[in-house]
C-alpha cells in the first residue's frame, strides 16, 4: 500500500487505469476512538464491513480489541494479524464445521443464535461445552433503517423465551442482541428494541449476562444527515437504565459501517459519456454494489488534473464496466457540466461495504489500495464542531 498526501496527488502521480480505493487511518482512528471513549459498554467491530489488513490493524491501535466476525474466514483473519483481539460468531446461521474449527482451533467462545436449531448445533458440536456464551438474537423493526435485515434473522419474542431458557440451562453466559437494520436514521429504534428485550426478561425471568445493541449506526450521506452519534448513545443508556438491571449485565455493540464508511474512498475514471449518464469502470460489481439496488448516493468529486472544471454542477448516473444491464447506478451524482472520457471522479463513504463487495465478474477487478491523508469528501464529525457533538 502506497502512501499519498491525497487522492489529487494519488492521481496525478499514477494516472490509474483501474479503479483505485483509498484508505484514511486518520478518520478510522476518530470514529473507533469516539466509540471506545463514548459507548457504555464494549465495543467490537464487525469485520465484514472492511475486512482490509491495514483497517483492521488501524481500529484494534484506536482501542477496540473485540471483533464480530461472521465466518471462519473472518475469523481465521483476525486471529492471523491481531492474534490478541477477541473474535465474536455473530452469524445466527453457521455450519457445524465452522462452529467446531472456531471453537477448537481459534479459541472463540462467544456465539449468536436465533433457533433452537442452531442452538442444538452448537452444543452439539461443541460437546455441550461448558464455557459459552450464548447470544439470542431477537427480531426487532427496522423501519428506521436503509438496509433491513429483520426479515432474515431474529426469533420472535414468544420463541425467543423458550430459546433463552434453553440456552441459560448450559450456557456460562447468555446474551440477547439485535440489530436495528443499516445505517439506521432515528436513535429511538435502539431504545424500543431495549424495550423488547425488558419483555423478554419479564416473561423469561431470565436476566441476560450482556445485551448486545449491534451495529447500525449511521455515516452520512448526500441525502442522508443522521442526527449527531451522541443521540443513539443517549438513547442505549436511558433505554438500557429503565431495565434496572443488576450492574453485572453489560452492554456491547457492534458498529461497522459508522466506524469505517467516510475512511475509505473509490477513484474511477470516465469511459465513455452520453448524455447525463458516465460509464466509469467500477460498478455494482466492484466497490459500488450499493449505489445499485440499495440506491445510496455516494458523495462525488471531479479531481482536476490538467483542466479546470465548470463550476455548474448537474446530475449523472453511472453505469459501470460489466455487460450487465443492473450495474447502474441511479445516483444522481453531482458533477461539472463538462466532465468527459478520461476525467476521474473520487467518490466518498465507500470504506464501509466498498471493497469488501468487490467481484470479479468480466474480468474487472482492481486490488490496487492506497493511504491518503487528505480530508474525507463528508465526515459526520464536521457537524460534531458545530454542535458540540464531540463533547461526550
Ligand atoms: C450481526 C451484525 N452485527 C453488526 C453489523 C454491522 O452493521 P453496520 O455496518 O450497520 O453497523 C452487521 C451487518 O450486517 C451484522 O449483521
Amino acid at each position: 500500500m502506497a502512501k499519498f498526501q491525497s487522492v489529487d496527488e494519488l492521481v496525478k502521480a499514477t494516472r490509474p487505469v483501474n479503479p483505485v480505493y483509498c484508505i484514511r487511518k486518520e478518520s478510522i482512528q476518530t470514529a473507533s476512538r469516539w466509540f471506545v471513549q463514548n459507548f457504555p459498554g464494549t465495543t467490537l467491530y464487525a469485520v465484514k464491513c472492511n475486512p482490509n489488513e491495514q483497517v483492521l490493524q488501524t481500529i484494534f491501535e484506536s482501542g477496540v480489541k473485540n471483533f464480530d466476525t461472521a465466518s471462519l474466514e473472518e475469523i481465521k483473519l483476525v486471529k492471523k494479524i491481531l492474534p490478541e483481539a477477541k473474535a465474536y460468531f455473530m452469524h445466527t446461521v453457521k455450519s457445524k464445521e465452522s462452529i467446531y474449527e472456531a471453537y477448537f482451533n481459534y479459541g472463540v467462545r462467544d456465539f449468536s443464535f436465533d433457533s433452537k436449531f442452531e442452538l442444538e448445533k452448537i452444543l452439539e458440536v461443541t460437546n455441550r461445552a461448558s464455557d459459552l456464551t450464548l447470544y439470542l438474537r431477537i427480531a426487532i423493526s427496522n423501519e428506521h433503517a436503509e438496509i433491513d435485515l429483520s426479515k432474515k434473522f431474529g426469533a420472535t419474542i414468544p420463541e425467543a423465551v423458550t430459546l433463552l431458557k434453553n440456552a441459560k440451562e448450559i450456557a456460562q453466559k447468555v446474551g440477547v442482541s439485535f440489530h436495528v437494520g443499516s445505517q439506521c436514521m432515528h436513535p429511538v429504534s435502539y431504545a424500543k428494541a431495549i424495550k423488547d428485550i425488558g419483555t423478554l426478561i419479564k416473561k423469561a425471568e431470565i436476566i441476560p449476562d450482556i445485551i448486545n445493541v449491534g451495529g447500525g449506526f449511521p455515516s452520512t450521506y448526500p441525502d442522508l444527515y443522521p442526527r449527531p452519534w451522541s443521540e443513539y448513545i443517549n438513547e442505549i443508556k436511558n433505554g438500557f437504565e429503565k431495565l434496572n438491571l443488576p450492574d453485572t449485565t453489560q452492554l456491547i455493540c457492534e458498529p461497522g459501517r459508522a466506524l469505517v464508511a467516510e475512511s475509505g474512498s473509490t477513484v474511477v475514471r470516465v469511459e465513455l459519456r452520453k448524455k447525463q449518464i458516465l460509464y466509469i469502470n467500477d460498478g455494482t460489481y466492484g466497490s459500488l454494489f450499493d449505489a445499485g439496488t440499495p440506491s445510496f448516493i455516494f458523495p462525488t468529486r471531479m479531481i482536476q488534473v490538467e483542466k479546470s472544471f465548470s463550476k455548474r454542477l448537474t446530475p449523472f448516473s453511472f453505469y459501470g464496466p460489466t455487460c450487465d444491464g443492473i450495474d447502474f447506478m441511479k445516483g444522481p451524482f453531482l458533477l461539472p457540466n463538462n466532465i468527459k472520457e478520461g476525467d476521474y471522479i473520487e467518490i466518498g463513504q465507500l470504506g464501509a461495504y466498498g471493497i469488501s463487495l468487490r467481484t470479479q465478474f468480466n474480468g474487472f477487478y482492481s486490488n490496487e489500495i492506497h493511504e491518503v491523508s487528505d480530508k474525507p469528501i463528508m465526515s459526520i464529525f464536521e457537524e460534531e464542531t458545530n454542535s458540540n457533538y464531540l463533547v461526550a
